[in-house]
């Protein structure tokens, strides 16, 4: 049997660079991995089959849930369809949130079997099988802080960011992404003035640097879409922190504050809605053997 912490993200930087011919975006993205997670169980069964379950309700059909078409692909990979799993999902992450909790589950079930079978994929092998499923995937596969590119699934490592103290806020809707970039005019491209700060390759920055550096262009089309965001960004704000953005697609918003004091005073104020205290991290994964 084994466990697996599976780390939400936020995403620090997201230019969006334009429309490719295949429907997607291409995006220049700085990711972190951020404590809050998803917990996962996998245990080897003698019945041939993959069974999910979960600590809520899993919406519609299985079979289409990301746990489970980790774990399908990954046995239709080693070509062994006798192989059985049983997953189970704690789930703590909110979803369709900008947190990449489904991409988060995905990664853990694809690295936990590798383990778990002692298969012996490469790292490269589980990314590239991994963005077959989605963008952020191959991400949370290794997670910390990374550059990440085309879809968002050429990965660049970063030296890790610096340990900050801070929060996440969700509103009570969600956010469908595929939406949010459907509302990006098609002609959109990159500004020239646009780079990925020079302070990212350094690393360990402390958070008057960080202060400066950060942006989400996604945030003015998921506004269009769920105004609303701008009233709970506003409220994060009032709390003070040092940095307050939208995470990826949508709608959560992450701060960063001086203190761990300060944070939870934040918490405090902010306690009416859905809330979530969170470190950054250098890694998207914690594996125990049990
Ligand atoms: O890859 P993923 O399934 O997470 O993406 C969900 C949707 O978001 C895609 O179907 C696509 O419409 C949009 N998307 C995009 N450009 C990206 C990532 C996602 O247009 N780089």
């Amino acid at each position: 049997m084994i466990k697996i912490k599976a780390f939400a993200k936020i995403n620090l930087i997201l230019d969006l660079l334009g429309k490719r011919a295949d429907g997607y975006h291409e995006l220049r993205s700085v990711m972190q991995s951020v404590s809050l997670y998803d917990l996962i169980t996998l245990k080897k069964n003698n019945l041939g089959v993959i069974q999910l379950t979960a600590n809520k309700e899993i919406t519609g059909n299985p079979e289409d849930n990301l746990a489970y078409r980790a774990a399908a692909l990954f046995f239709t990979r080693l070509k062994k369809s006798d192989l059985g799993v049983d997953i189970y999902l704690d789930k703590n992450i909110p979803l369709a949130a900008g947190l990449a909790g489904g991409s988060a589950d995905c990664a853990a079930v694809m690295a936990g079997l590798n383990k778990l079978f002692a298969a012996n994929l490469s790292q490269r092998d589980l990314a590239d099988l991994a963005a077959t499923l989605g963008s952020d995937i191959p991400f949370c596969l290794s997670g910390g802080t990374m550059l990440a590119e085309g879809r968002g699934e050429k990965l660049t490592p970063l030296p890790f960011l610096g340990s900050f103290h801070g929060l996440l806020l969700k509103p009570p809707f969600p956010i469908s992404t595929a939406k949010v970039y459907q509302a990006v005019p098609k002609n959109k491209v990159l500004s020239p003035a646009q780079n990925i700060p020079e302070l990212y390759w350094r690393g360990g920055l402390r958070l008057d640097e960080l202060q400066n550096n950060y942006r989400n262009e996604l945030y003015l089309y998921a506004r269009e879409i769920e105004p609303q965001i701008a009233v709970f960004l506003a409220e994060v704000k009032e709390t003070k922190p040092a940095v307050c953005q939208m995470s990826g697609s949508g709608p959560t918003i992450f701060a960063f504050y001086l203190t761990k004091k300060e944070r939870n005073k934040a918490l405090d104020q902010l306690k009416a809605e859905e809330v979530y205290g969170m470190e950054t991290l250098p890694h998207g994964l914690e594996f125990s053997i049990i």
